[in-house]
C-alpha cells in the first residue's frame, strides 16, 4: 500500500509517527475505528513520499520534520525526503500546468504510489460541476481558476494506474460531479470531503438522537478554539468559509429542516497547541413545549483524531481497488467525512454510517438515501 501525502503538516506527521510506533510494537490500535479487523493490515501501510511548500521542509528527511510535532526519538523505516509541491499561483506568479503534471506524475511512478492522501492547508476554491469545463481550464493553462487540491486531483487522474485520492480537507472533490465523473472513467477511487473528527461526528450523532425522539432543535452553537497552524490559517475568512460549508451541511441533511447555527472554527489561541477546546450548546423543544438543552465541553487532540481515520482510509482504498469500485464511495465517505460524496447523497449520523460501512465490508451493495430537500 504505497502512499503519498500532499501536505506534510501536523496530521500527516502524527500519522507517520503513529504508524511507525504500531510497527515497532510500542502502542495499541486505539483511535483506528476498524483496528485490524479487515483484510488489509495496518503493518502493510507504507508511506513513501510527501509534497509540501514550506521551505523549511522541502529537501529535508521525514525524521527531521517530525521533530516539530513529536519530541521523542523515532526511526522511520522509510525516511523519505519531502518534495516540493504544487504552488498556488492564483494571486500572482505563473506556472506551466503541463510541466507540473509531468513533474508530479514522474515522482508518483518512481515511488510506485497508488494511494494519495491530501492534508494540505484548507484553501479557497470553486467547484467545477462540468467535467468538460475543468478539462478545458487545464488545457488552457488557466491556473488562476484551479486550486492546488483540484490540480493534485487532476495529477492523480492523469497518473497511469488505478489509484485512490483521499481528500481530508473541505475542497469539493467527492462532492464535485466533474471530479467524480473523471474518477469513474479513469478507474480512480475518491474518499472525501473533509475528515470528520472532533465535534462534528459527535454533533451528528446528537442530532440523530434528538430527531428520533422528535425533539425540535432551536439552534446550534459550536465553538472550536485551537492553537495549531490549521487554526491559524482558518483565521483567514475565505478559508474559514470552506470549513463552514462542510460543517453546516451536516445539520440540514440529518434534521430535514433548517436551524440557525454557528458552527465554525472560531479562534486561534497559541498555548492550546493541537489540543483544541470545543464547546456546544443545543437548546430544543420537548413534550408540552418544555425547553431543554444539551451542553458539551471537550478537549480534543486534533491531529491524532484525523490520523487514526486515515489509517483506515488507506486500507479501504486498497479494498476498493481490489473490488474495482471507482468514483466517490458513499458507504465509506458517510462514516469518515464531514460532507460525504457524491453530492446527491446525504450526511447521516455516524452511528448509522458505521453500520453501512460494516455492510459494505461484508460485500453488500449500498446505495444510500438521497439528500433531503429543505
Ligand atoms: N482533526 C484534524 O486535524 C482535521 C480534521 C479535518 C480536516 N483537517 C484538515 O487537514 C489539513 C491538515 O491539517 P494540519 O493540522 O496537518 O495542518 P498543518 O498546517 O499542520 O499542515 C498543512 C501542511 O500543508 C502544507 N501545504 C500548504 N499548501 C500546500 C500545497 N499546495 N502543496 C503541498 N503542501 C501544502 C503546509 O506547508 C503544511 O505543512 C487542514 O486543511 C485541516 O483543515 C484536519
Amino acid at each position: 500500500m504505497n502512499s503519498v501525502i500532499f501536505g506534510q503538516g501536523y496530521v500527516a506527521s502524527i500519522l507517520n509517527v503513529g504508524l511507525q510506533r504500531i510497527k515497532d510494537g510500542e502502542i495499541g490500535l486505539e483511535g483506528i475505528p476498524l483496528g485490524n479487523s479487515i483484510s488489509k493490515m495496518i503493518e502493510d501501510i507504507k508511506i513513501v513520499g510527501a509534497f509540501d511548500l514550506d521551505k523549511k521542509k522541502i529537501g529535508k528527511n521525514l525524521g527531521e520534520i517530525t521533530k516539530d510535532y513529536w519530541d521523542k526519538n523515532i526511526k522511520f523505516d522509510d525516511d523519505y525526503i519531502i518534495e516540493e509541491g504544487y504552488r498556488d499561483n492564483r494571486k500572482g506568479g505563473s506556472i506551466d500546468l503541463k510541466e507540473e503534471l509531468e513533474r508530479l506524475t514522474d515522482i508518483y511512478e518512481k515511488k510506485d504510489a497508488e494511494i494519495f492522501v491530501n492534508t494540505i492547508t484548507t484553501e479557497s476554491f470553486e467547484p467545477f460541476a462540468e467535467e468538460k469545463e475543468f478539462l478545458r481550464r487545464i488545457k488552457e493553462n488557466d491556473f488562476k481558476r484551479i486550486s492546488p487540491v483540484q490540480f493534485y486531483f487532476y495529477s492523480v487522474m492523469e497518473y497511469d494506474r488505478p489509484s485512490v485520492f483521499i481528500n481530508c480537507i473541505p475542497t469539493m472533490i467527492a462532492n464535485d460531479p466533474a471530479m467524480v465523473k473523471i474518477a469513474k472513467e479513469r478507474k480512480k477511487v475518491i474518499f472525501g470531503d473533509d475528515g470528520a473528527t472532533g465535534a462534528t461526528p459527535l454533533t451528528a450523532d446528537i442530532l440523530e438522537h434528538l430527531r428520533e425522539r422528535r425533539r425540535k432543535i432551536m439552534s446550534i452553537c459550536q465553538f472550536n478554539i485551537g492553537g495549531n497552524t490549521d487554526f491559524l490559517s482558518l483565521a483567514e475568512p475565505e478559508r474559514n468559509i470552506s470549513k463552514e460549508r462542510t460543517k453546516a451541511g451536516v445539520v440540514k441533511d440529518i434534521l430535514g429542516y433548517e436551524v440557525p447555527t454557528h458552527i465554525k472554527p472560531t479562534g486561534y489561541l497559541e498555548p492550546l497547541g493541537d489540543n483544541k477546546f470545543v464547546s456546544m450548546l443545543i437548546p430544543y423543544v420537548s413534550f408540552n413545549e418544555a425547553i431543554d438543552e444539551i451542553t458539551v465541553n471537550m478537549r480534543v487532540n486534533d491531529s491524532p483524531a484525523l490520523a487514526g481515520n486515515i489509517v483506515d482510509l488507506i486500507r479501504l482504498g486498497e479494498i476498493c481497488l481490489k473490488r474495482k469500485e471507482y468514483g466517490a464511495i458513499y458507504p465509506i465517505n458517510a462514516f469518515y467525512m464531514k460532507m460525504p460524496g457524491p453530492i446527491e447523497k446525504p450526511a447521516i449520523a455516524k452511528i448509522k454510517a458505521f453500520e453501512l460501512l460494516e455492510r459494505w465490508l461484508e460485500g453488500d451493495n449500498i446505495s444510500g438515501g438521497e439528500r433531503k430537500e429543505i
